[in-house]
């Protein structure tokens, strides 16, 4: 057979309506371009900008400035840059206030995300950084019907597991019947002709896995208690739970639903960094690395009149630094007990913006049992107990060991379990933890904690706005206040999330750009709407 040619192939190729391009991108004849590339015109100016805080924001801020001729320096308190995004690995260490600083020891190899653990396919910028920086992603498995629900109360299904498949189809088949019914009875069909009430009471029967009666019963939906095999073995699947016994056993209170894939971020598919999620900040790091000084703690941000002038403490002692500019990525609680002389909005926002309260756990296992003995690859399981969610690792399926968060919880909880000693959070996950898992009695090897409102340079989780702070507050920070600018998540309505600190960094670099180049720039300069 003739051998095809390049040439061949290409004049072959753009004969086909719309295949040239990706034949040249094959043939690695032509570049790609980053979706999301930012692509301001570089004007080298001399001009200095100062940014406080070596997180996501403030990396991708001095990145993105210095691609653009900016000389920047960023400084952080921390001997590590990322901020919340930061895995957890043997020798980690981390201080929170009121008590000494603790050490990881997991085995070599084993990590937990105590900050950001997934990425929604939706964040677009995120992954523009993950590919333009170099780092792998993996699917993060944030969506498991075999994961558990776990109620603690007084009904027939409480204080047991209780797969999620069989709330989920027991809960859809019950709804489902329920609507079929009504709609049989003609009670539900004023706005529905006889053929459209038809339709929708097929939809519902296959919905809720109806029979012919439009029944619930139950099917293999909700999973067997014997597995089908060969032979004669053909499975066997139990009866439903009862509805009551789901209602009064708190299995369809807030806790269980509106939970994972309800909400856009967490829907299907999501990713992680593999290696852990700091490996997005440890691949910014690299590109800015001599602009970083780490240990370098801010104590005074003050506008004078031709710039900034910077107080901070480091080792050798307090040192001064003055710039042109300045972006601020400090969280709010720790900025809100600095020495500044912001204007009287901005200084009230940084008071008034809420951030939540929230931690995980780290539990090293020396077995994977969830893995092993129970089928679960990811995904999480859901409790209304202290633990509220348990995170089972998407990577290193069918390891040896592994790393499960024992728990990751928000506000009273997480605010009662921060005030206990780390031991005996410890002892609370492990405790709450073989209630679903005993396995954890034989398994169990060490863990580590982290709670972020407690976290010296953080104290707090996210920030969370109110309709009134969002009206009222928001504002003040979305602008430069003389010239010193605000990023991070909290200045965006991605709250929580590591694209808000992408978001809003460029936004600032734009406006900062927009300002020394008097050009007119409107950011987002593309789209990012899931
Ligand atoms: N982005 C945070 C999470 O994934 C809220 O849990």
């Amino acid at each position: 057979m003739k051998s095809l040619t390049r040439r061949d192939f290409l004049s072959k190729s753009t004969m086909l309506a719309g295949s040239a391009y990706p034949a040249m991108l094959a043939l690695g004849l032509m570049k790609t371009v980053p979706a999301h590339a930012f692509d301001l015109e570089r004007k080298p100016n001399g001009k200095k900008v100062i940014i406080l805080g070596a997180g996501l924001a403030g990396m991708t801020a001095a990145y993105e400035l210095n691609k653009l001729g900016y000389q920047c320096t960023v400084l952080e308190a921390r001997e590590r840059t990322g901020g919340r995004c930061w895995s957890i690995r043997n020798n980690s260490s981390h201080t929170e206030t009121d008590r000494p600083p603790v050490t990881a020891r997991f085995d070599e190899g084993l990590y937990f995300n105590a900050g950001p653990s997934r990425i929604p396919h939706n964040h677009e910028l995120t992954l523009h950084y993950c590919k333009e920086l170099g780092v792998p992603i993996q699917v993060y498995n944030n969506v498991n019907e075999s994961a558990y629900f776990f109620a603690e109360g007084k009904g027939t299904l409480s204080n047991k597991k209780v797969r999620n498949r069989e709330v989920h189809n027991d809960v859809r088949g019950y709804m489902a019947e329920m609507l079929a019914k009504s709609m049989d009875h003609g009670n539900l069909d004023a706005p529905f002709t006889k053929e459209d009430s038809q339709k929708v009471i097929e939809y519902l029967m296959a919905e809720g896995g109806l029979d012919a009666d439009k029944l619930y019963k139950a099917s293999a939906r909700r999973g067997y208690i014997e597995s089908p095999g060969a032979g004669d073995k053909p499975g066997r699947i139990a009866d439903p739970h009862k509805l009551a016994d789901i209602l009064h056993s708190g299995l369809m209170d807030p806790d269980f639903y509106n939970v994972a894939e309800y909400t856009h971020e967490l829907q299907m598919t999501m990713f992680q960094a593999v290696g852990g999620m700091d490996r997005i900040a440890t691949a910014l790091e690299k590109k800015i690395a001599p602009m970083i000084k780490k240990g370098a703690e801010v104590t005074q941000i003050h506008n004078v009149t031709e710039g900034v002038k910077i107080t901070y403490k480091d080792q050798a002692g307090t040192q001064e630094m003055q710039a042109d500019l300045c972006i601020c990525t400090i969280p709010l609680p720790v900025l809100s007990n600095l020495d500044t002389n912001f204007s009287s909005d901005v200084s009230r926002a940084i008071d008034y913006i809420a951030y939540n309260q929230t931690g995980k756990i780290g539990l090293q296992f020396k077995r994977r049992f969830w893995e092993e003995d129970e089928h679960i690859y990811g995904g999480i399981t859901h409790t209304n107990n202290e633990l509220t969610q348990i995170f089972y690792p998407s990577n290193d399926y069918l390891d040896k060991k592994g790393i499960l968060i024992g728990y990751y919880n928000f506000n009273e909880k997480a605010q009662q379990v921060a005030e206990l000693s780390y031991a005996d959070r410890e002892k609370l996950a492990l405790q709450k933890g073989r209630l679903i898992h005993p396995q954890y009695d034989q398994e169990f090897e060490r863990s580590f904690s982290v709670s972020w409102h407690k976290t010296k340079y953080n104290m707090g989780g996210w920030a969370v706005y109110t309709s009134e702070t969002r009206k009222n507050a928001y504002p003040a920070l979305s602008k430069p206040d003389g010239h010193i600018y605000f990023a991070g998540e909290h200045l965006t309505y991605l709250n929580a999330w590591m694209a808000g600190a992408f978001e809003s960094a460029r936004s600032v670099v734009a406006s900062i750009y927009g300002r020394i180049t008097e050009a007119q720039i409107a950011y987002p300069t593309k789209s990012t709407k899931g």
